[in-house]
Parts: C-alpha cells; structure tokens; sequence
C-alpha cells in the first residue's frame, strides 16, 4: 500500500482526507496532539520546531505528502503576519526541499484568494495573481518556495466545504449551525466562489497523484456561485427555511481582512488532465447531506482528544 502522509491532521480538509483514505492506503497524520481513536497512524509535532521536518519525513517514510496545514485563520493572518509567513510560506519551501530529497511525491494546497478578484471572468492558471491580504499573500509566497524547491510538486488551489472536527470550520458548518437553531444569518451576495464538496475534493487529490501530475491546479468546484446561494442552496438541501440566511455585502459585515469578491476559477485543466468532469455542487451538497443523516457529525466531533 502506498504510504500517504497527511500534514493538518485535525484540520477541515486534513482530518476528511485521512478519513477518506485510509482504506485504501497506509495513512500517517500529523497533528498537535488533538486526535484521539482515529484509525489512521498518528503523529503529534508541531512542525515550525527545527528540524522536525526532517524528522517526521525520515521516521514515516511516505510515497506521499499531501500538506494541508497552515494559518488559514485570515483575522489570524492579519493579527500575526509573522505566524502566517512562517507557517504558509516558508514551511511549505522547507517541505518541498525535503520531498525532493527523499523521492517524495508532494502536493501542496494553496487558495483560490490569490487572485484580487478583478477580472471580468473565470481565471485560469495562467492569470497572474494579486494577493489582497497577508492570508493570500503568504499562500502565494508558499506556491513559489514549494515549485523553486520542487517543481514537480503539485499545488492545488482550493476551496471547500464539509464537516470538521470543531463543529465550528467551515462556511457550511456556520449556514447549518444558524439554520438547525432557528437563527438568522448572513449570506455575502458580492462574494462569488466554487466550493467543491470536501469528500470530493480529498479523492480527486489522490486521483492527481495517481496520475501523476505535477504544476499547478485550480481544483475547486465546477459551478459558481454567491456565499448567499451556497448558504439558500444548503438551507433547501436541510429543509430549513431558507429566508433565515439574509442577504448582504461583505463591506457590511465588518470583518477586517479584505476578500475578493471575484473567486471563480477555472477547472479546465485539472478536467482535462484527469478525462472526467469534477463532480456537480449538487451532488456534493448531497453527499454533505448524507453524511449529516448518517452520524458523520458526530462521529467527527468523537475524534477530539478530551
Ligand atoms: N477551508 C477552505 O475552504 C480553504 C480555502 C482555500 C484554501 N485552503 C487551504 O487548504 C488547506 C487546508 O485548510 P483547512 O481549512 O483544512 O485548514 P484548518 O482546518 O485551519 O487546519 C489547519 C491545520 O494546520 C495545523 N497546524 C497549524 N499550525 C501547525 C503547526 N505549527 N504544526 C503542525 N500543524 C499545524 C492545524 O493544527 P491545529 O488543529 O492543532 O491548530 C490544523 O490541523 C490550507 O492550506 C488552506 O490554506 C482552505
């Protein structure tokens, strides 16, 4: 079996990929000590302590390294520049260099809020990006440390949904949380984007390393649409009503880190690449549904360490 590390165990993405892909290979996942009776190898570091880098890719020896941890936190990126370089630049350069060393297929994620959001369109790989915060920007920095040290790493470029370990991660989890209490919401009607279902996006990582590929990827979902919609779409997809999620503009909402408001990307590529289309939003908003009636949740929320 092919061994798979994992970097952000406990995290969003992180947690949803080891689970997804244990059974089919052997799994290492880093964490900070968070995760207790996962079924996957489980490796407890904080990986800005020098040289544990080194030390974590010798002991686990891995065909694989796919890094999803980070400062994805952009109030947390905006508060700690220093933190959010370090963890989002300079670590992915460190890793990559150590990939290259060992014969180490990595893949890098990076984010669709590279780009500021100004282009009358759908971007593509091929359109330079702009940064608009110290989140983007130093994910930026991280894609070019990763492709200098290793230039035939993937970088994927993403964004999406699904249940984590808090309860609490992500944009799905924050329409359900209000909804499922009765509780009214904001929805950004000026924000576009294309969140793939995160299930979906844990296999079609595994898919690119199967095949081989390298460079860099947009692998977000196939259809745009407003973080209004997504929050109305998921509403519908519950059975809540979907005139709790109030519409509005982001400039309304007081938060601090500047987001684009054009994050529709491309998928041509990747879909070319891989000789099928990236699954439906709907199909992944079903299958985010499934897991909710099948104790998914739940189940997550068991692996907190108490
Ligand atoms: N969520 C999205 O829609 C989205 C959109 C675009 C791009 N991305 C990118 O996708 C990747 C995964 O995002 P995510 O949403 O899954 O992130 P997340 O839920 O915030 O998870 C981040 C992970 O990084 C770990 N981590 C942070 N500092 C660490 C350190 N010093 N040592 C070891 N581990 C550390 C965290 O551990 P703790 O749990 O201990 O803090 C956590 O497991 C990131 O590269 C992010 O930039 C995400």
């Amino acid at each position: 079996m092919t061994r798979l590390l994992i970097t952000g165990a406990s995290g969003l993405l992180g947690l949803n990929l080891a689970l997804s892909a244990w059974e089919q290979h052997t799994v290492i996942g880093v964490d900070r000590c968070k995760l207790s009776g996962v079924p996957f190898e489980l490796v407890c570091a904080d990986l800005l302590e020098p040289g544990e880098v080194d030390h974590i890719l010798d002991a686990s020896r891995p065909d694989w390294l796919i890094h999803c941890a980070a400062l994805a936190d952009l109030e947390a990126c905006e508060a700690d520049p220093s933190l959010a370089r370090r963890l989002n630049a300079d670590l992915p350069g460190d890793l990559a260099a150590g990939c290259l060393n060992r014969g180490i297929r990595l893949v890098h994620l990076s984010t669709d809020s590279v780009f500021d959001g100004k282009k009358d369109g759908v971007y593509t790989e091929s359109d330079l990006p702009n940064p608009p915060g110290v989140y983007s920007a130093t994910k930026l920095q991280g894609e070019q440390n990763v492709l200098s040290a290793d230039p035939d790493a993937i970088i994927a470029r993403v964004n999406f949904f699904g249940w984590s370990l808090s309860g609490t991660r992500s944009l799905s989890e924050y329409f359900f949380n209000n909804l499922s209490e009765g509780r009214q919401c904001n929805g950004f009607t000026d924000i576009w984007f294309c969140p793939m279902f995160v299930g979906d996006l844990a296999e079609t990582l595994v898919r690119m390393l199967e095949k081989s590929l390298s460079g860099l990827y947009h692998v977000v979902g196939s259809e745009a649409l407003t973080k209004y919609d997504f929050g109305v779409r998921l509403a519908r997809q519950f059975g809540y009503d979907e005139r709790q999620v109030l519409p509005i503009s982001v400039e309304e909402s007081g938060l601090k880190a500047r987001r684009s408001h054009n994050l529709r990307l491309s998928v041509h590529k990747l879909s070319t690449c891989l000789g099928e289309a990236l699954p439906a939003f709907s199909t992944g908003l079903e299958k985010f549904y499934t897991q909710y009636t099948q104790g998914y949740p739940q189940k997550m929320r068991s692996y907190q360490q108490i």
